[in-house]
């Protein structure tokens, strides 16, 4: 059996060990993909992305263009006053880097600012309103990877969400349910209710929604870069908004917020790699601990009910050790050596009863949902990819837009522990290392992934909170099987994180004799009444050359592969 190779913190090479690795790589003999190929979550936003390709641009201008277009037409899931992880995979030189443009907590955060005089949890205080709201990372995420990836300008790359912001887009059903369900928040705000309302009620479907402040503020990003949003007018639009709410944001935080290149999560494992997020996101963590405990004891042959019953104690390990030690590893020390260690990994997975549950209490000591937050995957046909996933956390987020803006601002403050054990609104429990401090990001479980098995690269993600890197695991699962692409985003999924103690499982995911044999071994099922997730996923075959692209049919996002040349220059109109 090979020895996995797991790095997350930084991959220094010597300079020979990278050209011998590009010499017997599948990659260094590929079929450069015979398509472009962009899957997200709104058509609009995969229509933007094709745009700047069409206009000149590669991935990463692409990825500028449909995270730019999402914040206007999908403002639940994610926005210029979120945050997220875009994963990138530069052709040229097989760069890899994980940007990393997620929130922090305000200078004057504390440990304690969600808690009562009793030391108890305030019901809704890191949820809804400006005081939920981390210091946005999403529009300087979007200026660096311009600056430093992309082609073209960003007057470019941000037209298309420019022109839909100004002359505005069609209400969805998707959109109205969103809203439906935020509707008190929203309606909190005035400038949010002027936004995304009319007459202070969810807009019909069909309405063209207009955005004119937001379109102004792109416009500022176009023209003036990451100052036109931290520094000058529009920050002191953002401080005063949140601050004449009760919030505690000031310009210094603004000013001093940076994105970080990080090196992702890479695991090599019989034949496989797997690059995904890394902290402060848990995705990558917990996916290479899953990928290892199921390599250690094997899948081959194993009927539903045991392959459910393993992947399920898997889940169970991974999301134990992210509750117990994760955080922001620039603010506290995570033993990533310890975590991410084969050995331990494959101690784990031979406890694993395959006759009884493991309840999670023993586990420990021994050792709205998912249309929230967005996922794209991109590939261009120079080989650049691209797995980015975005999120204002809970849909529109605190709610709260600051007057003159445009910016809806995320509640990602909620992804902190506001009290070790105290669980999130996804039902997530943390401890100190995940605790709130002074510029601090919090704790994530975005898992933008690409995924090597044999010459096939599988982009993919999805939003999906807790349940994020379970079904990225199954994804990564249904590679392996080889299951068509638009199969792989379609097929059942269930979930387990540990605490609460049981088995998220989606309408119609597991046969009912299979649920029956896991109740046996004392799991607990919980039935859910929606699905969840909304993956968006690219392929491409090294060998021949084909690419594919799909969207998961749970929402209502487009995937489109095209073939225009790269590198034409243009200028973007809106269609
Ligand atoms: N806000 C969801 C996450 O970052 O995991």
């Amino acid at each position: 059996m090979a020895d996995p190779v797991v790095t997350g913190v930084s991959r220094k090479a010597p300079a020979w060990s990278l050209f011998v690795l590009w010499l017997f790589s599948a990659g260094a003999m590929a079929t450069l993909p015979r398509g472009h190929a962009i899957a997200s979550a709104h058509p609009l936003a995969t229509e933007a992305g094709r745009l700047v390709i069409e206009a000149g641009g590669n991935a990463f201008d692409a990825a500028v263009a449909v995270s730019a277009a999402l914040a206007v037409v999908e403002p639940y899931g994610s926005g210029l006053g979120g945050g997220g992880f875009w994963l990138l995979h530069r052709a040229s030189d097989r760069h890899e880097v994980m940007i990393d443009g997620r929130e922090r907590a305000p200078a004057a955060a504390t440990a304690d600012m969600y808690l009562d005089a009793n030391g108890q949890v305030i019901n809704g205080a890191s949820i809804d309103g400006v005081l939920a709201a981390g210091i946005p990372g999403a529009p300087a995420a979007l200026v660096h990877i311009a600056e430093h990836y992309g082609r073209l300008p960003l007057a470019v790359s941000l037209q298309p969400a420019i022109i839909l912001a100004r002359d505005g887009f069609p209400v969805d059903e998707a959109y109205r349910r969103m809203a439906e369900w935020r509707l008190a928040a929203l309606r909190a705000s005035p400038a949010a209710a002027a936004q995304f309302l009319v007459g202070g009620d969810v807009p019909p479907a069909g309405h063209r929604l207009r955005q004119p402040d937001l379109a102004k503020t792109l416009e500022a990003i176009a023209s003036a870069g990451m100052r036109a949003f931290y520094e000058g007018e529009i920050a002191r639009h953002l401080v005063d908004g949140v601050r004449a709410h009760g919030g505690i944001w000031t310009l210094e935080d603004l000013r001093d917020y940076r994105v970080v290149e990080r090196a992702p999560v890479e695991l090599r494992l019989q034949g496989k790699r797997l690059v995904s997020a890394s902290l402060p996101s848990s995705g990558g963590v917990l996916l290479a601990q899953m990928l290892m405990m199921l390599d250690a004891r094997g899948t081959a042959g194993l009927g539903v009910a045991d392959r459910t019953h393993l992947l399920v104690e898997v889940m169970r390990r991974a999301y134990a050790d992210r509750a117990r030690y994760l955080g922001d590893s620039d603010h506290v020390h995570v033993p990533l050596a310890r975590v991410l260690s084969r050995g331990r990994a494959q101690r784990r997975a031979q406890q694993i009863d395959m006759a009884r549950a493991t309840p999670s209490t023993r586990e420990a000591l021994a050792v709205g949902e998912g249309q929230d937050t967005s996922h794209f995957s991109i590939l261009d046909r120079e080989g650049n990819r691209v797995a980015a996933t975005l999120s204002v956390n809970y849909p529109f987020g605190s709610g709260f837009v600051a007057a003159g803006t445009g910016v809806l601002l995320n509640d990602e403050m909620d992804d902190f522990s506001a009290r070790p054990g105290s669980a999130n609104v996804y039902g997530l429990v943390g401890n100190d290392a995940n605790a709130i401090a002074p510029g601090k990001r919090m704790l994530s479980s975005m898992s933008p992934t690409f995924y090597e098995h044999g010459d096939v690269v599988t982009i993919l993600g999805t939003p999906g909170g807790s349940r994020i890197i379970s079904q990225v695991l199954l994804g990564l699962l249904d590679a392996d099987s080889g299951l068509p692409l638009s199969e792989l985003v379609a097929k059942g999924r269930f979930h387990h994180q540990y605490l609460p103690d049981r088995i998220d499982v989606e309408p119609g995911a597991l046969d009912e004799s299979v649920l029956a044999e896991l109740q046996r071994r004392g799991h607990t099922i919980r039935r859910l009444e929606q699905p969840y997730g909304n993956m968006q996923a690219v392929r491409w075959d090294r060998r021949s050359g084909a690419v594919d692209a799909a969207a998961d049919p749970r929402g209502i996002g487009q995937a489109v592969l095209f073939h225009t040349e790269i590198g034409r220059a243009g200028s973007v109109q809106g269609r």
